[in-house]
């Protein structure tokens, strides 16, 4: 038996506009996948476990296998996990990376994080159709990242963002799962039917990505708030956001939160909040939890190394 790790997301910055080649900004978080993975010569085929045991994960789990050339299906993996599914924290690329490493750990093929990446992001393929691999990469090399996509694959830009202190942020859930294909494809048409407004709203988004960059480094995290506020609405015009989303985050900002903004694909699933300190962010997680939403508070920051070892 073989393990596997990984993480889920937050998108500090940038979604959406990151599958056009614009700059994001994403984070690990605590919650997490593991699989261990199980051979055993009585399956004909693959199998996962639970709520994985479906023919999305299995076809995820082939796009993977077959990335990294393995040939064996008596598999077994034991899939658990503390990520809600489909609410914008990354939970398909976590299990991606946690398949990808597993299999790596199990037929001893000494894979790089990059190729624990590349595998993933097969993964990622299957799950949404056409991902930035924002959420496989910083699933695999964790951290805070700025990540750019590229032509293709070989060419994204990653660029660790290491700060020397952590903060915390409210992860509020408005508890309806989104759809991060349906989702990411009304944006598009949105953007596809205002070319002029789509023009100005990436000019803007760059330069909130950049300034948030300058305010992580600088530990402005009123600036960062800020950014957080604009890069939600642009987000909202182009019509990611729901009347829960939009409920949680102004409930989070008249509770004193210094910035709040979807996550992810939005149309539901989870927005996050930038309380001003551990008091405040008590006062927001109780604020959505008296609506009746479920909220945690999760720690980003620490080191990204993009290095070859897995
Ligand atoms: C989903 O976590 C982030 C999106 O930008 C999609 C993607 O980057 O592939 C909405």
């Amino acid at each position: 038996m073989s393990k596997g790790i990984g993480y889920g997301k937050i998108i500090l910055f940038g979604e959406h506009f990151v599958i056009y080649g614009l700059p994001a900004i994403a984070a690990s978080i605590d919650l997490k996948t593991d699989v261990d993975l199980i051979f055993d010569p009585s399956l004909t085929d693959i199998k996962l476990s639970g709520v994985f045991n479906n023919e999305k994960a299995k076809e995820i789990t082939n796009a993977i296998l077959n990335n990294l050339g393995i040939k064996e299906r008596s598999l077994f993996f034991n899939v658990k996990t503390n990520i809600p599914v489909a609410s914008g924290l990354g939970s398909s690329a976590a299990l991606s990376v946690a398949i990808a490493r597993a299999i790596n750990n199990t037929f001893m093929l000494g894979l790089s994080d990059k190729d624990i990446c590349k595998a993933s992001y097969e993964g990622e393929k299957v799950a949404h159709g056409n991902p930035s691999g924002v959420d496989n990469t910083v699933a695999t090399y964790r951290g805070i990242i700025l990540f750019e996509r590229g032509e293709r694959f070989e060419d994204n830009k990653i660029d660790p963002i290491t700060i020397d202190y952590s903060i915390d942020i409210i992860i509020g859930n408005t508890g309806i799962k989104g759809n991060t294909k349906e989702v990411v494809m009304s944006v598009k048409k949105w953007l596809d039917d205002n070319p002029e407004r789509a023009k100005s709203i990436f000019d803007e988004v760059k330069e909130i990505v950049l300034e948030a960059k300058e305010s992580l480094k600088n530990k402005n995290l009123i600036k960062l708030g800020s950014l957080m506020n604009k890069n939600h609405s642009l987000l909202k015009e182009v019509g990611a956001s729901c009347k829960e989303l939009e409920l949680l985050c102004e409930t989070a900002l008249e509770a004193g939160a210094l910035g709040a903004k979807l996550v992810g694909s939005g149309g539901g699933g989870c927005m996050i909040a930038l309380p001003k300190d551990k008091k405040n962010a008590n006062e927001i997680v109780e604020c959505f939890k008296e609506l009746g939403f479920e909220a945690i508070i999760t720690k980003i920051g620490g080191n990204v190394e993009i290095s070859s070892s897995n």
